[in-house]
Order: C-alpha cells, then structure tokens, then sequence
C-alpha cells in the first residue's frame, strides 16, 4: 500500500526520493508526491499520476533540495486527488507523509478546529501534521513525541519542519518504518528497498519509536520516551530483484520463477525436521491437539488446500478462517491449538490483528508462514517457517502461493511424522515428490502456448466459472481470483459437486468453465459434474493431467498436464490457471502488476 521515503543529504535529494517511490510502485498507489525544505518553507510537487509523471514534473521545476519526504498513497480517507495526496502540510511549515489510519481523526480533527486550525483536504493525516504544529515549540522531535501520543491506530510518519534543516522526523506503530545509515546522509523508508543502494546498513523501528535523522547521526526513543538503540543489520541492495528481463510483467516473471522458489524453499537436508519451524517446535506441536489456520485472500486459499494435507497425512483437525472475520466474531478458544498465520508480505492488518486476537483468547502456539523474515508477523509468532519466492512485485500472488503450499505441505507432514501416520516408505516418496517438484513445473510451464490459445477466447469473456474437487478445490477458487483480479472478468469458483445446487442455472454456451481434473480419488465424480455442464450448453476448459482420460470434444477442451502429481497436484494445477488469467489480462489490455484498485501490502483494514 502507501509508501514512505525520507531523505536528509548534502546533495539533491529528489531523484533518490522520486526513484524511492518508483521502487514502491508495485504495492499499489493512486496519488504520489515530495516535499523537501527552502528556505521559505516546504515545497511540495503532487500528483495523481504515475510516479514517472512526478518524475518529469520535478526534472522540468528543476524541483531540488538537500531535505525532504516523498509518498505514493493508497486512498482511505478521501479520494485519490491532488489535495489528498501527501505530504500534507501544516501552516506552510511543515510537511508529513504518513502511511495507515487514525482512527480518533475525528474527534482530534474537531480540537484542532476549535483551536482554529482549517483542514484543506480529507485526510486522517492532516490531523496529524496540524496536531504536530499545535505541539512545535522549537524541537520538532519532542512535537511528534507528544502527537502519537494522542494517535489511536496505526502509523508510520516522516515530517519535516521549516525550521529545522537537515532534519526528518520519523514515528512508526503498525505500519513498518526503516532508518537507512549512509556516510554524512541518512534515510527513512518504509521498506528497505525504497533507498538500497544508497545505504546497506538498515535499522528497523520497533512499535512505538519515534526517530530523528541528520546529516551526521540518528536518535531513537522508544515509546516510553527513553532513548533506544535498534539493531544495524546489513541489507543487501535489491537492484537485480526488480529488473524485469525478458519479461514483459513481473508476474509472468514470478510464475516462470516458481521452479527456483520452490527449490529454494524445500531444505536441503532433512525436510520433514521439527526443527526447521524453530528451536522448541518439536516440543509445541507434540502438545497441540488441533490448528486454526488464519489469512486472507490467496494466503487463505493455501490454507484451505493445507487442510486438506494436514487432516488427510498427520489426522490433526484444522479450522481455517478468513482473518478479517475471525479477529471479530465471538469464537472458542483453544489453548491446544496452534495458531498459524499465512502471509507473502507479513504485513496484512488483517491477519496480524487476528494473530494478536487469538493470542489474547490465551492461544499461545503460534506460527507464522512468510515470505518476509523482517515483517511484522514474524516477530510476534512463537514458530516461523520462511518461504524462499524472494521478493514478488506484482499485485497478484503467484510464487508467493506455491511457496506457501509447499511449506504447509511438510508442515502437514512433519506433524503426520511425529504422530506417527507417516511411515518411512512414505516419507521417502513424499520426500522425493517434493525434489522433482520445481522439475515437474518446468513442465507445467511449457503449457504457456495451449494457454495463450485459450486466453484469446477468455478475452471476449464477462464471466467464468472454475471447478474442482477435494483438494483442488482451493486451486478452483484461487484460479477465479486471479482472473477476476488482473482481468476484471467476473469469475466464481465452486467445489464441483455444488453446481446443481444453483450454480447450473448460470451455465449457459456464453459460461466458460474451467475444471481442474486430475487422476484423483474423485475423478469420476467430476466427470458426471462436467457432463452436468455438457447438457446444458455450457463450455468446458479442462485442464486433465495425463491419467485422466478426458478428451477434447464438442463443448470440451482439455489441455493435458505432463504428469500426475498425487498430494502435491495442487501445486502444479495452479500454475495453468495463473498463465490463463496472465494472458487473459494481456489480451484485455490492463495493467496485469498493479490492477485497478489493489495494493500488494494490506496494511489497513
Ligand atoms: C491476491 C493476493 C491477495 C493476498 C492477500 C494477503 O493475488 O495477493 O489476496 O494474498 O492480500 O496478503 P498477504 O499474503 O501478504 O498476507
């Protein structure tokens, strides 16, 4: 979502602010701008274009200076315009970026109204900035000091104050913030990646700190007011991760990296070991007696599939739950439970505020699967298994899944192991299932031109429907959201023998509908639901693999997957449908990495 730079140098500062913000692009925005100090004051360029736009805006202002904030803003309060994109200033002597929500920004808003303040935008931010000058008595670090004090929610701020040069003043609570050490210059980021290169060295604000960086050093009080110094960790520059290739968007280039992120994620040793979730893993889940499983969005749909692995190899009852819902519905803890949080980023709102809600139900084994071993989540969890997809730009999940599905797959057989479900014969068939995996897609991959032919149809598509069963039911839903996601095709997934409960009655020869049919236990059940859809008119799109023994027909196109992949299906049945809803979206025209409304991190509600 919203990104933050903070920049204070002896050089111009503007192309590492504006350059910042390019490399935050990919987690959604819809308004950017910066502000740097003059001698007047604060100046600010803002735009609701693309970070290119502000770009060009400020090389044609010969827009400079040695100070200064920029921000790419995801809307929540107020719409995506001008007045509401930041930084937002405070009686032209101060400028603010901040990222997340207030949520007492009304009454805040209606003291400094009394006081005399006047608001010229939406913003729960500008509550801030004015409640920051309300405190100004010459020392701006003491002002934000005594501002998030006031503040319920979450946020991450930088500000800068006409008085004081050289100078950003930065504050975090839950939203991320990073302090970058460079030599006679310093940085504030809300990811590290926004001023790599500029500086390796990265310190991590915990909850609560305030910040002040200048030209030669950098304060942290923690949030009690008392000084604190945080860990420097050296951050290698992410350069090479963002180029794009040969690709013409990251995520075709993040599905045609699944081979290497799998292979990354799998441990070379020993892959079903207590161990690898952490130093007392093996002690926690010899004492739980279920799982509660919490995500949102594709995270959930990896979930799902995990429930089906976990119950069916280790026997252990596993809930899954939406985590939005669950942070807010009336639930039965318990404490035998082990808590396990999904997350590509580690930084959905969502799913760290049910994490800290079953923990304060007294749940308190919990692991975290994530892609981030700096994020948020990973810190609060007990246990945590890191997946290894490496940094995933585009807004639409990919590699991130099949990383996820692969840990929760040995975390499924791990605990089968421990109970004793799984015998040494399986083990080593598991074992060697999950070696030739990042093989067996390369095969997948090589699907692309089949697919493409298909997308050509889907294009001319308004709606579409995907089917599966078992395990493959949440490779069916996670397919829908990706279409509907990047292609804007209304797409709607149902476990297949749900179709003549309602679902039949959309089926028409205008409904393409995607099955996932693999060999499984119940194929042939499957196959009586597709003949529901055949005598109806409707279009199938089947994607068999090579056991299946269904063929193309009237009304029925099958594309046949190299191999069968027993437990481990899903993972290879899922890449087809990401380059299906991919190429779909290429014929369609729209901007496949950062869809239209969409954030890549979910750091609000
Ligand atoms: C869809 C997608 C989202 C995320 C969801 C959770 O392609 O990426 O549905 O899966 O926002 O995000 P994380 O996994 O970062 O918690």
């Amino acid at each position: 979502m919203c990104g933050i730079v903070g920049a204070v140098a002896q050089r111009n500062i503007v192309p590492v602010l504006v350059e910042g913000l390019r490399r935050l692009e990919y987690r959604g925005y819809d308004s950017c701008g910066v502000a740097v100090l003059g001698a007047e004051g604060p100046r600010r360029v803002r735009g609701t274009e693309r970070v290119a736009d502000l770009d060009a805006q400020t090389q044609e202002m010969h827009f400079e200076g040695v100070t200064g904030i920029s921000h790419t803003r995801w809307a929540t309060h107020g719409a995506p315009t001008i007045d509401n994109a930041h930084p937002i200033f405070s009686n032209n002597a101060l400028a603010i970026v901040h990222n997340g929500i207030i949520e007492n920004y009304e009454s805040l808003r209606d003291a400094l109204r009394a006081k005399g303040y006047q608001f010229a935008s939406q913003t729960d931010t500008e509550v801030i900035a004015h409640l920051i000058h309300s405190l100004y008595r010459g020392d701006l670090f003491a002002a934000v000091q005594g501002a998030v004090r006031e503040l319920h929610g979450a946020y991450a701020i930088a500000v800068i104050h006409k008085d004081q040069p050289h100078t950003v003043v930065g504050a975090r609570a839950g939203s991320p913030l990073v302090v970058g050490y460079g030599k006679g210059e310093n940085f504030l980021a809300s990811d590290a990646l926004a001023v790599a290169g500029n500086t390796d060295r990265f310190a991590y604000l915990e909850e609560g700190d305030v910040c002040e960086i200048t030209l030669d050093g950098v304060r942290i009080a923690d949030r009690d007011g008392h000084a604190a110094q945080r860990a420097v960790h050296a951050v290698q520059a992410y350069g090479g991760a963002v180029e794009l290739g040969p690709y013409r968007h990251y995520m075709q280039k993040e599905i045609f990296e699944q081979p290497r992120a799998i292979g990354d994620t799998i441990p070379a040793a020993d892959p079903f070991g207590a161990d690898l979730f952490g130093a007392n893993a093996r002690e926690v889940f010899d004492g739980i007696d279920s799982l509660l499983i919490l995500a949102c969005g594709t995270s959930y749909y990896a979930g799902l599939t995990a429930k089906y692995w976990i119950e069916s190899i280790a026997k252990i009852r596993t809930d899954v739950e939406i985590a939005s819902e669950y942070r807010y519905r009336d639930s039965v803890p318990n404490p035998r439970s082990l808590v396990v949080t999904i997350s590509q980023s580690g930084e959905t709102a969502d799913t760290i505020a049910a994490l800290k809600h079953a923990q304060s139900l007294g749940m308190k084994h919990t692991l975290a699967v994530c892609n981030v071993a700096t994020s948020a989540m990973v810190q609060l969890t007990e246990l945590k298994f890191l997946t290894h997809a490496g940094r995933e730009i585009g807004v639409a999940s990919t590699k991130a899944f099949t990383t996820q599905l692969v840990a929760l797959f040995i975390l499924a057989v791990t605990l089968g192991k421990l109970r004793g479900h799984v015998s040494d014969a399986q083990e080593a068939e598991y074992q060697k299932l999950l070696r030739h995996l990042p093989a067996a897609l390369n095969g997948v991959l090589a699907l692309e031109p089949q697919i493409i032919a298909w997308a050509d149809e889907f294009a001319r598509k308004e709606n579409a429907l995907f089917l599966g069963r078992g395990l493959h039911y949440p490779i069916a839903l996670e397919g829908a959201l990706k279409l509907k996601e990047i292609s804007y095709i209304h797409a709607e997934a149902y476990p297949a023998g749900e179709l003549k409960h309602g679902p039949l009655a959309l089926v028409t020869e205008a409904m393409p509908v995607v099955t996932v049919a693999p060999n499984d236990a119940l194929l042939e059940k499957l196959k009586s639901n597709m003949q529901e859809v055949r005598a109806r008119g409707g279009k199938l799109y089947v994607f068999a693999d090579a056991d299946s023994h269904i063929v193309s027909d009237d009304g029925i196109q099958v594309i046949r997957m190299p191999e069968h992949y027993g437990l481990l299906s899903p993972i290879l049945h899922v890449v087809p449908l990401q380059l299906l809803a991919y190429h779909t979206a290429c014929k369609r025209g729209t901007d496949v990495d950062k869809p239209r409304n969409l954030a890549k991190s979910v750091t609000v509600e």
